[in-house]
């Protein structure tokens, strides 16, 4: 029988991949996906998806009653947890919505979910969750046994939702799953994020506003290696378990930016401004992602060095998409966030 799936956060950046990819392998699932549309929410991310195994509800996943509707009126078989506020830098500049969506919204979920009997509910959770690891220690890393230190105001609201999840399984045993993975790149990323925001700058003509020193480090995974490992998890992972999801390609900031600027052939001394650092700004971050590989016989497919090149590629295709989002509000947060810095 066809499972049907609610998909939290499903207009996002990895939200949209992920519905994305279900359609294009096929699988044999009924979508909702259920999302507020905040600044971050794109309907143009699922447009063209829409239809007999699709369905589009809009909704606030801290609104207990929208939330209980939509899984009663599509029978709602497992819920898969996306929509949060993710950008670390807007939690700096505010936390009220941080705490509200990702820990609130998360609790309203695991309410409606216990009540209505769900089968599965995966949340996603991130690496930030764990802290900052030494620069000087190549080989120490996050496992699913550090323990949760965050740093922002972003990460400790993720960690809030990530032990919520924890302690409903203890306390009632309800069917849980978490997926803990590192940064993310490819098409459909909303423009504030390094990447996209790099990318879609220089096709502007404008500097690209590097962090402090630019050494601090990320693991980076192409988003459907992400989705993939999603998926794997929700068909084949033990309740009350997180797994680590990680690209074993740890690059800094510096790395990342020089690459765009190769590919896209624009020389550094033009374009880049080093501005003032992030407050509390998390040195690296590693995965150590064994248990998903041994356990679940999960592992990235796609190559740092390709997979860049399509997400640029992407952005040159898709210059309305993001001339859409650059406009407007956007404008104004990324005065607030960069003017002067
Ligand atoms: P995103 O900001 O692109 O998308 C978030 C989506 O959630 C948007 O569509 C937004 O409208 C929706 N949303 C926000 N508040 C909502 C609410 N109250 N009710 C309903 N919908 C709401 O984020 P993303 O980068 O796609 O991240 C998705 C999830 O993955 C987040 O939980 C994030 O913490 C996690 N994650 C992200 C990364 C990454 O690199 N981007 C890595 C690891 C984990
Ligand atoms: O690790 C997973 C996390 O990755 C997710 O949980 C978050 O939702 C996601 O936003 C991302 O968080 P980061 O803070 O690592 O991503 P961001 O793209 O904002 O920044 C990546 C690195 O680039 C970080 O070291 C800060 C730096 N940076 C970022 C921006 C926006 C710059 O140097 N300049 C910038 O303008």
């Amino acid at each position: 029988m066809t499972k049907t799936l609610l998909v939290t956060g499903a207009a996002g950046f990895i939200g949209s991949n992920f519905v994305r990819m279900l359609v294009k392998r096929r699988e044999s699932v009924k979508i909702i996906a259920f999302d507020k549309l905040t600044y971050a929410g794109n309907m143009a991310n699922l447009a063209d998806l829409l239809g007999d195994q699709v369905v589009f509800v809009k909704g606030d996943i801290c609104d207990p009653a929208a939330v209980t509707k939509a899984i009663e009126d599509y029978r709602v078989d497992e819920i898969v947890h996306f929509a949060a506020e993710s950008h670390v830098d807007r939690s700096i500049l505010g936390s009220g919505p941080f705490v509200q969506t990702n820990v609130v919204g998360t609790q309203v979920l695991l309410d409606a979910a216990r009540a209505k009997d769900i089968t599965k509910f995966l949340y996603v959770s991130t690496d930030e969750v764990y802290g900052t690891l030494p620069e000087d220690q190549p080989d120490v890393k996050f496992t699913e046994e550090t323990p949760l230190q965050p740093n922002s105001p972003y990460s400790a609201s993720k960690a809030g939702g990530d032990v919520l999840v924890r302690s409903y399984f203890h306390t009632f045993n309800m069917p849980l799953l978490t997926t803990r993975c590192s940064n993310n790149y490819g098409p459909y990323h909303f423009p504030e994020k390094l990447i996209p925001l790099f990318v879609t700058n220089l096709m502007e003509g404008k500097q690209v506003p590097l962090y402090g020193d630019g050494k601090n480090v990320r693991d980076w995974l192409y988003v459907e290696d992400h989705c993939d490992a999603i998926w794997t998890v929700l068909q084949r992972g033990a309740f009350g378990e997180a797994y680590n999801v990680g690209g074993n390609n740890e690059m800094t900031n510096r790395q990342i930016t020089e690459t765009i600027l190769k590919a896209m052939d624009k020389p550094w001394d033009q374009f880049v401004k080093y501005v003032q650092d992030r407050p509390g700004h998390d040195r690296r971050y590693a995965i150590d992602a064994t248990k998903i590989k041994e356990h679940l016989g999960w592992e990235p497919k796609f190559r740092f060095d390709s997979a860049i090149k399509t997400t640029i590629q992407w952005y040159r295709d898709n210059e309305k998409w993001w001339r859409d989002i650059k406009s407007g509000d956007y404008l104004k947060y990324y005065d607030t966030q960069y003017a002067g810095r």
